[in-house]
């Protein structure tokens, strides 16, 4: 048989991968405790037609779609979102509002595989359900900031727009909402020429190559001036207002917006209104991103239900805390390697051995049946703390021989003290 490697764009985390992951996993979560959000876990398979409604075509393209034994279309999940969206049709229907969720987890998308893009990655998506008041959409991007700072980043920025100012200069030229969508996945992808051949109205050409212009280095004034290019087109206004509130919101919150986009579009869907992205200066892809999608729990057949959320690429943030050499704040328990000296006395490191473990001390119990002076320097190359060996003459004295492997230090100690000495 040949060896085997993982699936192109999938990836085996070892230890050191592993534990980074858990713990941005373990921030995400106090994250959410801070804020009220409550984790629910959800399928990895769903129905294709639920996944695929509102994605968009890009993410349609690239799901794993296949037919279950049952004759089913069914997918892996490429977000958390509609299925989110799914359960406040269902088992939230009559939850009190706002329903607030957190969902923690791996998902798919066949992209193209590079340095933090993968085919299966790990995102916590948090979302907020039942209103569209700008609070809830500065709470989302207030939680990513703090999120951001309890895994040590301190260097990342904000960028904010709002699909509503774009889709209402469209709407305004009675573009259908197909052609829209189109118009927006060139815009996610800046290919501004692609987009503009689709609107055959000259006005509306001219307003939104005109927003283009808007961007200045004073978000405020950026804001100000989308206000202000927009104001003939009533839904767009609106939507402009409401991102010079929000704007106004996270940045009372302390969080660093460095942009507002006018012609900012992303490659979902199911947005409605404010969109925004956070990054790091030294990687060009996103740590994280969501928006307002106000008319998906509708689509999926619930009363209509105002929402906003955001998804973090938890793979992203780790090489992001890599880059900026965020050091996660470890607790670190002692470790402590116990070794019998011999056969007759198995039993009683193995007692002694969950003694100490009961105390919270991490032991890793010689197995191998290795000699004491193999076990010891294999104890010193796992970067252990203490050894205790259980000798038959200690034994008949109720105590076992400590040593101290980084002092080099060796004493005999009573059994009922070892755990106290360890942990010093
Ligand atoms: P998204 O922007 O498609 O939004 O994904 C969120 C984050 O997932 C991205 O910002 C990025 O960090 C990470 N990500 C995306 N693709 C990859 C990949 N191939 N490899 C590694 N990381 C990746 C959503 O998923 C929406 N559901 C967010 C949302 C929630 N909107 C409202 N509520």
């Amino acid at each position: 048989m040949p060896t085997f490697q993982p699936v192109r764009g999938m990836r085996d985390l070892l230890p050191d991968d592993a534990e980074m992951l858990t713990y941005v996993m373990s921030k995400a979560r106090e994250t959410a405790e801070l804020y009220g959000y409550r984790e629910v876990v959800t399928p990895v398979i769903e129905p294709y037609e639920l996944l695929s409604a509102k994605s968009g075509e890009e993410i349609r393209q690239r799901m794993f779609t296949f037919k279950d034994m049952g004759d089913r279309t069914v997918a892996l999940r490429p977000e958390f979102t509609s299925s989110i969206a799914r359960l406040a049709t269902t088992a939230f229907k009559n939850e009190p509002k706002p329903l607030r969720t957190l969902s923690i987890g791996s998902v798919y998308r066949y992209d193209e595989p590079q340095r933090g893009r993968y085919r299966e990655f790990y995102q916590s998506d948090f979302e907020i359900i039942g209103t569209s008041n700008p609070e809830a959409d500065s709470e989302i991007v207030l939680l990513t900031d703090r999120f951001m700072k309890s895994v040590g980043l301190s260097n990342y920025a904000f960028k904010l727009g709002h699909v509503g100012v774009i889709r209402g200069i469209l709407n305004q030229a009675n573009v259908d909402e197909k052609t829209q969508n189109a118009i927006l996945q060139h815009m996610d992808k800046k290919e501004f020429n692609e987009a503009f051949e689709l609107i055959s109205s000259e006005e509306c050409l001219t307003t939104l190559k005109g927003s283009l212009e808007l961007k200045t280095e004073d978000v405020f004034k950026t804001a100000e001036r989308i206000e202000s290019h927009v104001e003939g087109y009533c839904k767009a206004a609106e939507s402009a207002k409401e991102l010079s509130d929000i704007l106004k919101l996270v940045t009372e919150g302390g969080c660093p917006v460095k942009s507002v986009e006018p012609a900012f579009a992303r490659g979902l869907e199911y947005y409605t209104g404010m969109i925004f992205e956070v990054y790091v200066p030294e990687l060009d892809i996103a740590l994280g991103g969501g928006g307002r999608y106000d008319k998906l729990i509708e689509l999926f057949g619930g009363e209509p239900t105002p929402a906003t959320g955001v998804a973090h690429g938890l793979d992203r943030i780790v090489l992001a805390m890599q880059t900026q050499k965020a050091v996660p704040a470890k607790n670190r328990r002692k470790r402590v390697a116990v070794v019998p000296v011999n056969e007759t006395v198995k039993a009683e490191a193995l007692r002694i051995s969950e003694m100490l473990r009961e105390a919270g001390i991490v032991v890793e119990l010689e197995v191998m049946g290795r000699k004491i002076a193999k076990s010891l320097e294999d104890a010193d190359k796992r970067k252990v703390d203490y050894a205790v060996i259980v000798g038959e003459r200690e034994l008949k004295q109720s105590s076992a021989m400590l040593k101290d492997l980084a002092k080099r230090e060796q004493s005999i100690v009573a059994i009922s003290e070892l755990a106290k000495k360890i942990a010093g």
